[in-house]
Parts: structure tokens; sequence; C-alpha cells
């Protein structure tokens, strides 16, 4: 089976990121307004780039976590490909082979000019102003709201081929990920793992089920090698 798995920030909460829409509306104590709009990098770019450098060093001592290490597991039998709004490499640290990062990665940088030239800093910190190789400034690899999400395209045709979607720790409120989920084929099996949401989407063929990443995956994982 040709599986895809669309994930948010909820996939690595148990890893002991945060959220973004938690009670408080707040990122990691930050308005989102102020750390990630293209708007916030041209007021004050040093917040922004302390911002990013904060969420590197977190990402360099947390670990993927079960579910994310299910995921990997899967691809023994099926043929997997996630598509992620996270901008952490836990799914890669996990060992999973196909993955699409919607909006961008932290441990990347990329020039100001061109979209498409980035440079990988992997979790050390970086000062605004360092330029590329090229001579134009870098800023974080991150696609920040009010920007285009260039890699929709290719996600919306991988979406539209799969047997199964399994959809994971995303509020479903940011789009254009969230519209992926009306992609799939007709009669296309939709699995939503979140412990939080109230069973409010109007789309048939969806199973809800309300639990972590770390609990639902390992035993959805093993059905699916099991059954199929
Ligand atoms: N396991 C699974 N889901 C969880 C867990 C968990 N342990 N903990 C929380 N969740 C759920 C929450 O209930 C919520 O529905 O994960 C979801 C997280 O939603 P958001 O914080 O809105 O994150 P996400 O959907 O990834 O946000 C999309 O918005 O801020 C931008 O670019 C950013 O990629 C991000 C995008």
């Amino acid at each position: 089976m040709k599986i895809v798995v669309l994930t948010g920030a909820g996939m690595s909460a148990e890893s002991g990121i945060k959220t973004f829409r938690d009670s408080d509306g707040l990122w990691e104590n930050h308005r989102i307004e102020d750390v990630a709009t293209p708007e916030a990098w041209h007021r004050n770019p040093e917040l922004v780039t302390l911002f990013y450098n904060q969420r590197r060093e977190q990402l360099s001592v947390v670990k993927p976590n079960e579910g994310h290490l299910a995921l990997k597991s899967l691809e023994v039998k099926h043929e997997v490909i996630i598509i992620t709004q996270n901008v952490d490499d836990l799914h890669e640290r996990a060992g999973s082979t196909q993955i699409i990062h919607l909006h961008g990665e932290l441990t990347k940088l990329r020039s100001v000019k061109f979209e498409t030239d980035l440079y990988d800093v992997g979790y050390k910190s970086v000062k605004h102003g360092e330029k590329c190789p090229k001579g134009t400034i870098l800023r974080p690899f991150i696609v920040w709201f009010g920007e285009s999400v260039p890699m929709i395209e290719k996600a919306v045709e991988i979406t539209q081929k799969a047997d199964m979607l399994i959809v994971v720790g995303t509020s479903l409120e940011v789009y254009p990920a969230a519209g992926l989920i009306h992609e799939v084929k007709p009669n296309t099996p939709i699995v939503l793992i979140d412990p939080n949401r109230h069973d409010n989407i109007h789309q048939k063929n969806i199973h809800l089920i309300k639990d972590t990443a770390a609990n639902a995956l390992p035993k959805l994982v093993n059905k699916l090698l099991n059954e199929h």
C-alpha cells in the first residue's frame, strides 16, 4: 500500500517540542506575528534569528518518540511518504526515508534572494547578517505566515495517489496543508490521530483516534503490518 502521513506539531509534542496553538496562544512565549512572518523579519531580524537559534538548540536535545519510530517501521511492508508541517528533523532521525517538509527545516538557512539556495547549519546558532558564498544575506529556511508553500504541489500529487492517509497531530487550521485531506481519491480511508479533536470534520471515511501520537501510532502500525 502507498500510505501517506500528514504530520503537525502534535507529532513532536511527546518529544518535548511545544505545539503552536497551545492555550496561551503563544509559541514558546512569543506571538507568532513577532517571530514567524516576513514583517517580523523586516522589523527585527535579530529577534527572529535569536528565536530560531533557540529552536535549533532545543532540537539538538530532544529525540524522536515512539510515534516517529513506528512510522519508520511501517516502511518494512508499505511505501510510506511523510508530508510534515514540522520544521524539526525528528522523522529523519527516526529513519524515515521519504519526507516532504511543507514549512521548511530548522537545520537549514536560505538566501534571502534565491529561494532554492539552501545551507545546512545543523543545530548551530547563527548571527544575523551572515552571508552565503554568493554574497546574499541568509535567513531561516522557514515558510512564514503569508508566504507561499512551494512544496504543496508535490504534496497534493502524492496525496492523490494514496491508498490510505494518516493525519497526526495537526489542528488542520493552516492552509494549504489542511486542504490535503480533501485531495484523496474517493473512498480512501483517512485515520486522524489527535487526543483533543472534537469530531467536527465533515468528511466520509475519516476514522478518529483520540489518543496521542506516541500511543496510537505503534498500535496502528502493528495492525497495518499484520493485516495487509
Ligand atoms: N499527539 C497527537 N496530537 C497532539 C498531541 C500528541 N501528543 N498533542 C497535541 N496534539 C494536537 C493538538 O490537539 C492540535 O490539534 O496537535 C495539534 C497541534 O496543532 P497546532 O499547534 O495548530 O500545529 P499544526 O497543525 O502543526 O500547525 C500548523 O501552523 O504555526 C504554523 O507553520 C506552523 O506548521 C505549523 C502550522
